[in-house]
Parts: C-alpha cells; sequence; structure tokens
C-alpha cells in the first residue's frame, strides 16, 4: 500500500536533513591534537598563517581577531601557546603564559571562566586540544579531560 502523503513528505525531510548533516561534516576540518612545538607554529609571526591559541587545552583558531594577536597586536603573547593563566589572571608576563592553573584564587577561576565562554567559544571556531589536555606529561591519561563536556565533541571527528 502506498503511504499517505504526509508520510512520505516526512520521510523525505528526514533524508534531507541526514545528508545536509553530513555534509556539514564533511566541510568541516577534523579536530587536532597539538603538541607545544606545533601549536607553537600558530603564534602569529608569519604572514597568511592561521594564528592559534589555547585555553583551558581546547586550540581556537583566533585569526579573526588578528588586530588582538597577529605579529606587533596587544595579545600577540598568548597566541601560539596555552595561555590558560595568562587569560585567568589577564596577564600578559611571559611566566603567566601558560596551562598551569595552580594557586589561581575563585575570583581568577571564574574569570577565566567568563573569557573561555563569553570571547573564545562566542567568538572564535574550535580546531583541536592540546595534547596536555588528554595524556600528562608521563603519559598517564590527564583525568580531567571529560570528551563528553567538549563543544562539538564527535568520534569521528577527533580521531
Ligand atoms: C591597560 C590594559 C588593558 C586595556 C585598556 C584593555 C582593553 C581591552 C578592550 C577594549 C578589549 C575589547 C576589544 C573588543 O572587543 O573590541 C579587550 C579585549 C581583551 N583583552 Fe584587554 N585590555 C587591557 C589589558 C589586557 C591584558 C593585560 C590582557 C591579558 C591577558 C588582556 C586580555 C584581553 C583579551 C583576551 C581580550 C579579548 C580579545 C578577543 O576578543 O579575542 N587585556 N581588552
Amino acid at each position: 500500500m502506498a503511504a499517505a502523503p504526509q508520510l512520505r513528505l516526512l520521510l523525505l525531510l528526514l533524508l534531507l536533513c541526514a545528508a545536509l548533516s553530513a555534509a556539514r561534516r564533511e566541510r568541516q576540518p577534523p579536530v587536532r591534537l597539538f603538541t607545544e612545538p606545533e601549536l607553537a607554529r600558530y603564534g602569529g609571526q608569519q604572514e597568511g598563517q592561521p594564528i592559534y591559541l589555547a585555553v583551558k587545552g581546547v586550540v581556537f583558531d583566533v585569526t579573526s581577531g588578528k588586530e588582538f594577536y597577529g605579529k606587533g597586536a596587544p595579545y600577540n603573547a598568548l597566541a601560539g601557546k596555552d595561555s590558560t593563566r595568562g587569560v585567568a589572571k589577564m596577564s600578559l608576563d611571559p611566566a603567566d603564559l601558560t596551562h598551569d592553573i595552580t594557586g589561581l584564587t575563585e575570583e581568577e577561576l571564574k574569570s577565566l571562566d567568563d573569557t573561555f565562554n563569553n570571547v573564545y567559544k562566542a567568538k572564535y571556531p574550535i580546531v583541536g586540544y592540546t595534547s596536555r589536555r588528554i595524556l600528562n606529561e608521563d603519559g598517564s591519561p590527564n583525568l580531567d579531560f571529560k570528551p563528553e563536556d567538549q563543544p562539538h565533541f564527535s568520534i569521528t571527528d577527533e580521531f
């Protein structure tokens, strides 16, 4: 028996949605894992090269914020590395340009989360994660890494 017209329309729509979502997945470049030297290649020193910056181990493409992070720009020091501590403390002191959040105050941690959510996640595409976010220096798993908490996380995109 032929399906009712509404049912056929629904099936057609479902097929269209599946095709569109597959096409979108293919267009997005897969996210990457960055070691420190790899991330350092995207510090904005070379004209035409994308500029990347990591906060909380998430690597953002901040090329559209060239006026902040490009060569000679005020926050260029934050680029090409995980600058979590500097962002938390609003500091450009080289000693603060690290992933290390040891000893930060509640206020600094709150400020870090605000900037992470309202500036970085809101403005810039995510291109990957720092390798440190997945593994500790000794190669053991970093138990703070929760894939399910990651924005846009999809196992097929990541690996
Ligand atoms: C005299 C000191 C500073 C002034 C007057 C200042 C001013 C500003 C202004 C006006 C913006 C917003 C720009 C916009 O959205 O168009 C901004 C953004 C920002 N500032 Fe500062 N800032 C100062 C120091 C710092 C320091 C020391 C840091 C260290 C981390 C910092 C980190 C940032 C970041 C991460 C953003 C967001 C940039 C983005 O949208 O990607 N600022 N600042």
